[in-house]
């Protein structure tokens, strides 16, 4: 079996992108399966720090292939930006980067579209990130949408027109208006799709299948985290797509028999950006100290990330849906100074105590029910070996690993590429 996968356990900026790039060297082909222009994920190396939204996280490294998944929405502005940003790279794309035929494209409409709905929601909005990941995977499933391949068809114009049209009249029907100039939009778009054009455009499930043949080795990056899944997240404050294992297959069209590892990243306490429950949330200073120190700040939207205590009853849940087999932790440097670390093991509501996610988490149905553990006050981020682990961080990872029973076999303790400590 040649496939693992790799995916957020928490609301997305868990670290996937570092330890993409960590791991990349172990990998002929990186391939992100879902999600779009919604993702940043951040590497740090050699003093360069660089944020990916739609190219996997694989592309500074010299060998493996990256491969952008028919699962993944592709806003070509977007990306065409982020080719423009790794300018000083040198990187060969021809060589290096392949993009499905399958992919749907996330048209300039559909970001209006999803500027009008949040609008219109008022205090109820999603807080989606307005790339227009909503509308696009509405026109996928609802079987209107563009996909990269069609963009080769000399009359594809017509069904861009045709879909841009129904749009204009969708945004009418909302209350709230969205200012727009569609053709000024449209003329940044076109040069896009015109660029894009020249990039390696393939069927990729069929590409995946002859390098499984080959015996190449495969590490699909996901996109944004468990619980911000369409099926198994906080509906309706979740994203548009399968961000669970099975997202995998679908978004790539690897058999569920051929994934191998599953690897599952989490924080060592919880960050949310956007609206919805999140049982855990800090509204204290530790809440303060964990924003300041793990400088959470959204990689997309620069918007801030609200932080909270790391909750073992959600990353169980999320360790069952994705059959995660390894884990990986992160941040751990951030809590480095609190005297005592809450960890929440059970959600208690009005019939008891539960150890499961229900249907609603929001604060009038769950409250989380805490243990406290010892904290520590050695600087994490200077350490190279796990030997130089303090006492009390042991103490918290093993604590942490005999209640989610998973091994965790990564401690990252800072954004470089470096601060990353294998168990
Ligand atoms: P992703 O979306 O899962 O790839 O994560 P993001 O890149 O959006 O957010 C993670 C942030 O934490 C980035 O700014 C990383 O540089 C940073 N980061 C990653 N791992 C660590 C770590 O172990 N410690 C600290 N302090 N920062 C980290
Ligand atoms: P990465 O891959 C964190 C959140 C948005 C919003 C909700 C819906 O970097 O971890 P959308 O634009 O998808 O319709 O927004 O999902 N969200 C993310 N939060 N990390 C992400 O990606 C996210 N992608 C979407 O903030 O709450
Ligand atoms: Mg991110």
């Amino acid at each position: 079996m040649a496939v693992d996968l790799l995916l957020g356990l928490q609301w997305g900026d868990e670290g996937k992108g570092k330890i993409v790039d960590v791991l990349t060297s172990s990998y002929d082909i990186i391939a992100r399966f879902q999600g779009g222009p919604n993702a940043g994920h951040t590497l740090e190396f050699e003093g360069n720090k660089h944020v990916l939204h739609t190219i996997p996280s694989g592309i500074f490294h010299p060998k493996a292939v990256n491969l952008i998944g028919n699962g993944v929405v592709i806003d070509p502005t977007v990306f065409m930006k982020e080719i423009e940003a790794l300018e000083p790279y040198n990187i060969d794309f021809n060589k290096k980067l392949l993009i499905s035929k399958k992919a749907h494209l996330i048209l300039p409409t559909h970001r209006l579209l999803d500027a009008a709905s949040e609008a219109s929601k008022g205090k109820a909005k999603i807080g989606s990130t307005l790339k227009g990941i909503g509308p696009t995977y509405m026109d996928k499933t609802g079987r209107n949408g563009i996909r990269v391949g069609d963009i080769m068809a000399v009359d594809w114009e017509d069904k861009y027109k045709r879909l841009t049209k129904k749009h204009i009249g969708m945004l009418k029907s909302y209350k709230t208006s969205v200012e727009f100039d569609l053709e000024d939009l449209e003329i940044n778009f076109f040069k896009s799709i015109k660029a894009l054009k020249k990039f390696e455009l393939v069927d990729s499930e069929q590409y995946l299948i002859e390098a499984q043949k080959k015996g190449s080795k495969i590490l699909a990056e996901g996109a944004q985290g468990s619980l911000l899944d369409i099926d198994f997240g906080t509906y309706p404050f979740v994203t548009s797509s399968t961000t669970t294992a099975a997202g995998a297959c679908t978004g790539l069209g690897v058999a569920p028999n051929k994934i191998k590892e599953v690897f599952g990243i989490f924080k060592a306490y919880v960050t949310r950006v956007g609206s919805g429950p999140f049982p855990t949330e800090l509204f204290d200073s530790n809440g303060k100290t964990m924003a300041e120190i793990g400088n959470e700040f959204g990689s997309t939207t620069g918007r801030a990330r609200r932080c909270g205590w790391i909750d073992l009853v959600a990353l169980k849940y999320c360790i069952h849906i994705n059959g995660v087999t390894q884990l990986m932790m992160m941040k751990g440097d951030v809590l480095s100074g609190f005297d005592k670390i809450k960890v929440c093991t059970a959600y208690q509501t009005e019939s008891g105590e539960i150890d499961y996610l229900p249907y609603d988490i929001a604060s009038q149905y769950i409250k989380p029910v805490y243990e406290e553990l010892p904290g520590w006050h050695k600087d994490l981020t200077g350490i190279t070996d796990l030997n130089e682990f303090p006492e009390n961080f042991n103490n918290f990872i093993a604590y942490l690993e005999e209640a989610l029973k998973t091994p965790i076999k990564i401690v990252s303790v800072g954004p470089d590429r470096k601060q990353t400590i294998f168990r």
